[in-house]
């Protein structure tokens, strides 16, 4: 069986933390979140995947092809990363310049390019701001360009780093209209990393979580919320919901309002 991602006992140090005996695996045409606290590890998972990191051992495949650096480009045309910063992945003068480097990087003819851009920009609503400059974007905004950008190469497997942060709800919902509507067309895989326990009940199918760079579970989603430590790290908010109605609580914050 052929997976999207498949990683295999895998260690990396960065000298001050690191991932130990790392396996998980995302199936083709799977849709999984990938959990944990925050410094657990996610992003660094997501970036050696993406060949942007070397692990000191252990394999990583992402549609059977080893990354290894010879495979850097083919690894980075199959997969689209939606950085969990937007801003780190803007960098060119105008939204418009930006979506459209990708497509060009691949090498696509000018009408092509331009078709792509356009696509990308209407999808996320953002063709009225396609000639703004990046740094004067919102957040939501940069979110919204910076996936323009990622959808635009019309890559086989998503990396979605905390897509719904900073989005308002109208925008939560483009965006999973939008990556629905590529896995329903094109089969696209997707993991996507999330704190919001909405999300992996609804929207994921499996869920991987990490704890201190280890994977402590890997999984059906069902099973996920079954079990304690996958509970833990979702975090209880019915009991903080609780404590934060609680009359003591409430007068506590009426004595400092
Ligand atoms: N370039 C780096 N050099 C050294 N340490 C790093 C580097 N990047 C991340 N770290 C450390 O590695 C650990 C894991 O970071 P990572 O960004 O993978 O966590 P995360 O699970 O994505 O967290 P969050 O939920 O906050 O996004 C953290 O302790 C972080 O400080
Ligand atoms: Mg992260």
């Amino acid at each position: 069986m052929v997976y999207a991602v498949l990683v295999k006992n895998v260690e990396f140090d960065y000298g001050t933390f690191s991932l130990r005996d790392v396996s998980m695996a995302l199936r083709e045409g799977e849709q999984k979140a990938l959990l944990g606290p925050n410094g657990s590890g996610k992003t660094t998972l997501l970036r050696l995947i993406l060949g942007l990191l070397r692990p000191s051992s252990g394999e990583i495949s992402v549609l059977g092809i080893p990354v290894i650096p010879e495979n850097f480009w083919q690894v980075r045309q199959r997969v689209g990363y939606l950085f969990q910063n937007p801003q780190d992945q803007l960098f060119a003068p105008t939204v418009w310049e930006d979506v459209a480097f990708g497509p060009r990087n691949l090498g696509l003819c000018d009408d092509e390019v331009e078709q792509r851009v356009q696509w990308a920009l209407d999808i996320v609503e953002m063709s009225d701001l396609a000639y703004r400059p990046v740094n004067k974007l919102s957040h939501g905004q940069a979110k919204r360009a910076a996936l323009a950008g990622v959808i635009a190469m019309r890559p086989q497997i998503l990396f979605l780093d905390e897509p719904f942060t900073g989005l308002d709800f109208r925008m939560v919902r483009n965006m999973v209209d939008i990556v629905d509507r590529l896995r329903s067309d094109g089969g696209v895989s997707v993991l996507f990393t999330t704190h919001n326990r909405f999300f992996v009940e609804n929207w994921a199918e499996s869920v991987v979580v990490m704890d201190a760079g280890r994977v402590v579970f890997d999984g059906p989603v069902e099973d996920a919320l079954a079990d304690e430590r996958v509970r833990s790290v979702i975090g209880d908010w019915e009991s903080l919901r609780r404590e934060m109605r609680s009359p003591d609580c409430v007068a506590e914050r009426r004595r400092y309002g």
